[in-house]
C-alpha cells in the first residue's frame, strides 16, 4: 500500500470519488420507474479484504442471494449462480454480454488482442481459425502422440519417487508436462521443461504465473489504473513480468518464422501446430501471433494441469474412488503386468480411454468442486432485464460463477458439497450430460470452451497412465489444502503426495 503516501494519491484519490459520485447520483436518475434490481451483498472492498478466501465468500453470498450486487467505485457488478440468468447471458442473448473495453483493459497487457480479451470481428476470426484446427484429425493424431510421450516422462519421474519413497509436489510436474504438451501443439517446440533444467524456461513460468495473478488483482483493485501510471507496486511488479513474456514468446515466433522462411519447402501446410497455420492464415505479424500464444498457454496450460492436481487430491481424500478408477484402467488397458511406462502408454488407446467412463465422471465432478476458471466475467452492453426478473443496466458487469455454482444445493441437491462420481451417471449406469448452464466449468453457448474435448482427452490419457501405474497417498493428512487466488484455480502451495507402484513385479 506504499502508493497511499505518494503525492498523487490524494488528488487523483479525490477527483476519483467524485466523479464515483456523480456517477452514482446519474445512474440512479437514470432508471426508469417500476424496474427492480439484485440485492446489493457488499463492494470491491469486502472482495479485496476476503481476497485469499475470495472464492469462499463468493459462494456464502450466492447461497445467500443466488444472484447480487456489489458496489464498485464506477460500476454495479452482478454475480449469478441461477442456471437460468446464466443461459440467458451466455446464450439467448449472447450479443448483450461480452468482454467489453472493462474486461479488455484488464486483461491486455498480460493476453493482448488474444481470443480470451475480445469481441465482435475479431474474436469471430480468431474462432473460427481455432475452432477448425481443433477439429482436424492431423491435431487430434498429434496431440494424442504428444499426450502419450509426455505422461510416460512424468510416469518415469513419479517411478524414481515411488522407488525411493521420496514425496512428490505434483502440481508442478503437472504444470510442467501441460506446458511442454501445449507448447508441442499449439506451436511445433519441444521445451521440455519436465526433464530439462533451462533457466530461461523456469523465469518464463514463473513470470506467467505472477503476471496471471497480478492480472486477476486488477479486478479487486480499483486503484490499479493510478498504480499503472505511477509504476508503482502490483502494477510495476506486472510490468517487468510481462516484458519477460515477451522477449520468450517473441524469440520463439521469430524462431519460428525464420526456419520456415528458410525452409525449402517454404510452406507450413505440412507442420501440424497451431503457430503454423496462423502463420499460414495472417501471415507474420508478431504481435498478433504472441497474442493468439499466451492465449492458447493460458487456456491449456494451467487449466488441465491444475485440474488434474486438484482430481489427484480428492482420489487421496476419496481412496475408493482412487480404487475404482484404478480397476476401470487396468480392466480397459488389459493390463497384467507394468515393466515399461513407454509400453503401457501404447495401451491407452482411443479405445481404452471409450470404455473408462468412470474415470470420465470422477474428473467431471472434481471440475465441478474445483473448476479451472471459477469465475467469469462479462460486460453487460445495453439495459436488460434478466429472467429472474431483475433487472440489469449498460456497463454492469456480470459474473457467472463456476466455483459458486458447483456448490449449490439448490442446484445439485443436499450433497452438492460431497465429491461423488456417481452422480454423473443415470439410472443405466450411462454417463448423463448436465446442462451447460448449471456445470459451468466450460463456459457454455458461443463462447464455450474450444479445447474442452481437447482437454478431457489429455487430463484422461494423464490420469489413466498415473493411476494405472501408481497409487497416491498425501504426504500430509492434516496440512489444510486450499486454493491461491488467481485467473485459474490453483492448489495454494503446490500438492505434496506419495507415490506407490501398481503391479510391479
Ligand atoms: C480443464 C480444462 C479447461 C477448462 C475448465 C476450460 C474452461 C474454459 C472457460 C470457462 C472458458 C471461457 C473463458 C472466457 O470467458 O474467456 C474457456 C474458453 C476457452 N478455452 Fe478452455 N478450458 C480448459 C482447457 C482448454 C484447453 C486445453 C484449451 C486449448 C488448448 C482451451 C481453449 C479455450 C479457448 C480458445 C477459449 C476461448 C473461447 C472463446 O472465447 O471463443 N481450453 N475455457
Amino acid at each position: 500500500m506504499e502508493f497511499l503516501s505518494h503525492p498523487c494519491f490524494l488528488p487523483v484519490f479525490s477527483a476519483a470519488l467524485t466523479l464515483w459520485m456523480v456517477k452514482v447520483v446519474l445512474r440512479n436518475l437514470k432508471r426508469r420507474h417500476g424496474k427492480k434490481y439484485h440485492p446489493i451483498a457488499g463492494t470491491v472492498f469486502n472482495q479485496m479484504l476476503n481476497f485469499n478466501r475470495l472464492h469462499h465468500y463468493m459462494t456464502r453470498l450466492a447461497a445467500k442471494y443466488r444472484t447480487y450486487r456489489l458496489i464498485n467505485l464506477f460500476r454495479y457488478e452482478v454475480y449469478t449462480a441461477d442456471p437460468c440468468n446464466v443461459e440467458y447471458i451466455l446464450k439467448t442473448n449472447f450479443e448483450n454480454y461480452g468482454k467489453g473495453l472493462y474486461n479488455y483493459h484488464n486483461l491486455k497487457d498480460l493476453l493482448g488482442d488474444g481470443i480470451f480479451t475480445v469481441d465482435g470481428e475479431k474474436w469471430r476470426e480468431q474462432r473460427k481459425i481455432s475452432s477448425h484446427e481443433f477439429s482436424t484429425k492431423m491435431l487430434r493424431d498429434f496431440s494424442i502422440l504428444i499426450f502419450r510421450k509426455n505422461a510416460a516422462k512424468l510416469a518415469n519421474i513419479v517411478s524414481e519417487a515411488a522407488t525411493s519413497n521420496d514425496t512428490l509436489e505434483i502440481q508442478d510436474l503437472l504444470m510442467k508436462s501441460t506446458m511442454d504438451s501445449i507448447f508441442q501443439v499449439a506451436f511445433g517446440t519441444e521445451l521440455d521443461s519436465l526433464c530439462g533444467s533451462s533457466q530461461e524456461e523456469k523465469i518464463f513460468a514463473d513470470a506467467f504465473d505472477t503476471s496471471s495473478a497480478l492480472t486477476l488483482y486488477r479486478y479487486v483493485d480499483v486503484f490499479w489504473k493510478i498504480k499503472k501510471f505511477l509504476n508503482i507496486g502490483s502494477e510495476a511488479k506486472l510490468r517487468k513480468t510481462t516484458k519477460i513474456l515477451n522477449e520468450f514468446v517473441f524469440k520463439l515466433i521469430n524462431t519460428r518464422i525464420q526456419q520456415m522462411q528458410i525452409s525449402q519447402e517454404g510452406s507450413a501446410s505440412k507442420r501440424g501446430d497451431i503457430l503454423s497455420r496462423f502463420l499460414q492464415v495472417k501471415g507474420y505479424d508478431s504481435t498478433y501471433l504472441r497474442d493468439i500464444i499466451l492465449n492458447f498457454v493460458i487456456a491449456g496450460k494451467d487449466t488441465t494441469a491444475a485440474t488434474l492436481a486438484w482430481f489427484i487430491y480428492m482420489l487421496c481424500k476419496y481412496p475408493a474412488v482412487q480404487e475404482k478408477a484404478a480397476k476401470e484402467v487396468k480392466e480397459a488397458t488389459s493390463t497384467k503386468k507394468i515393466s515399461s511406462y513407454t509400453d503401457f502408454v501404447s495401451s491407452v488407446t482411443d479405445e481404452a480411454l471409450e470404455k473408462m467412463n468412470y474415470l470420465h465422471a470422477a474428473i467431471t465432478e472434481t471440475l465441478r468442486l474445483y473448476p479451472a476458471v471459477p469465475v467469469d466475467a462479462k460486460i453487460c452492453f445495453s439495459d436488460d432485464t434478466l429472467p429472474d426478473g431483475y433487472s440489469v443496466n449498460k456497463g454492469d458487469m456480470v459474473s457467472y460463477q463456476p466455483y459458486a455454482m458447483g456448490r449449490m444445493k439448490f442446484i445439485w441437491g443436499d450433497d452438492a458439497e460431497d465429491f461423488r462420481p456417481e452422480r454423473w451417471f443415470d439410472d443405466n449406469g450411462t454417463f448423463k450430460q448436465e446442462s451447460p448452464f448449471k456445470f459451468t466449468a466450460f463456459q457454455a453457448g458461443p463462447r464455450i470452451c474450444l479445447g474442452k474435448e481437447f482437454a478431457y482427452r489429455q487430463m484422461k490419457i494423464f490420469s489413466a497412465v498415473l493411476l494405472g501405474c501408481f497409487r497416491f497417498e498425501l504426504n500430509d493428512e492434516k496440512k489444510n489444502v486450499t486454493y491461491k487466488t488467481m485467473i485459474n484455480l490453483h492448489i495454494d502451495g503446490g500438492l505434496e503426495i506419495k507415490a506407490f507402484h501398481r503391479y510391479r513385479d
